[in-house]
């Protein structure tokens, strides 16, 4: 199997997982961007079923290689933050995450594979019209982030339609957990607290996501793929919770469960082509596939502190760097 961006979020802890809980041989292609950690693999790094390709999925002879020997591809590699969009443009957004697709979708028409998932967002929705959002709420995409995935997403969509490829659109919703770079509101809500540093919350902190624990979203995935084919062939499938909880509620529960005082909460202006309300409905997914999230946010999220205070060397070498935090953040 061929997980783009391995050294990132998601898929380090999709890796972990494979290589925990199925034989999957797996492969990684990694540009090891300012988000991609090679720290997030260390430890399974030297495991005889992975190996790691540091390369750009818009390397055309690249990836015709790297997939010669796959039956399944999975891409996440993107550049993901949404902040990051609007503050600094939307270029390296396009060509990764719409241009970088559609190579890896030219790739397999020369060379078919058995399955190939594209890792889209529940971000192309925009704000929820309809509570909850299902796989035909309208697309909206707020962002220029979003807008890439939308468009990776129906590109994705069309190689199924056009040339009859065995693929499948998923649509996580926020996930957090581990290994989460953060620049990104739930890990920097914990890192800002454990420093005793104001958390920033955009306008008074109302908009609300459908947070997803990132173990969650890898079995979501893993069921997807051994789902039969002609169940999820072109099919688009949300990965969600149900369940919405608000910015300010999390800056609380982090506050919290770490012992400091409610008034560490900072609001500064609300965010450009902010989001306002997302919650995903989890039943085609569930029918289709038999998957269900396991993980209660109440457990997620101390599991997830815990990993925190246990890493705390792998945030600060992270908060470090020059590109450490674009700016506070809802996803
Ligand atoms: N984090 C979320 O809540 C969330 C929710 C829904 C969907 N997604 C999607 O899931 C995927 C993974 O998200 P994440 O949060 O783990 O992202 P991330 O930013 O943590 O990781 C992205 C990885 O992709 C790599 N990468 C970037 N550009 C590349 C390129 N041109 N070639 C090869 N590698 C490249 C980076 O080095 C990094 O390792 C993305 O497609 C994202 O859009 C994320």
């Amino acid at each position: 199997m061929l997980v783009t961006g391995g050294a990132g979020f998601i898929a380090a802890n999709f890796i972990h997982h494979l290589l925990r809980s199925t034989p999957y041989e797996v492969v990684s292609l990694d540009a090891l961007t300012y988000a991609g950690n090679p720290a997030n693999l260390k430890d399974v790094m030297a495991h005889e079923r992975l190996s790691f390709v540091h390369g750009d999925i818009r390397n055309v002879d690249l990836v015709a290689e790297v997939i010669q020997d796959c039956d399944v591809i999975v891409n996440a590699a993107a550049e993901s933050h949404v902040e990051k969009s609007i503050e600094e443009g939307g270029s390296e957004f396009v060509t990764t995450n719409v241009e970088g697709t559609q190579i890896l979708l030219d790739a397999i028409r020369r060379k078919p594979v058995e399955r190939f998932i594209l890792i889209s967002s529940s971000e192309v929705y925009g704000t929820a019209e309809s509570d909850p959002m299902d796989e035909a709420h309208p697309l909206n995409p707020r962002s220029p982030y979003a807008a890439t995935k939308a468009g990776a997403d129906r590109l994705a969509y069309s190689y199924y339609v056009t040339y009859d490829l065995p693929i499948t659109i998923v649509r996580p919703f926020n996930n957090y957990g581990p290994r989460q770079h953060p620049e990104k509101v739930i890990p920097r809500f914990i890192t800002q607290a454990l420093q005793d540093l104001p958390l920033t919350i955009h306008g008074d902190g109302h908009a609300s996501r459908d947070w997803l624990y990132v173990d969650d979203d890898a079995e979501a995935i893993e069921a997807i793929i051994a789902a039969p084919l002609e169940r999820v062939a072109g099919e688009v499938l949300n990965v969600a919770t149900g369940v919405d909880i608000s910015v300010n509620e999390i800056a609380e529960r982090v506050l919290d469960a770490l012992g400091k005082p409610q008034d560490l909460r900072a609001h500064v202006p609300e965010r450009l082509g902010q989001v306002d309300r997302h919650i995903g409905s989890t039943e085609k997914t569930e029918r289709l596939t038999g998957w269900r999230a396991r993980t209660s946010f109440d457990e997620g999220l101390a599991r997830t502190i815990e990993w925190y205070r246990d890493n705390e060397a792998w945030w600060r070498e992270v908060l470090a760097r020059p590109s450490g935090v674009a700016g506070a953040s809802s996803s």
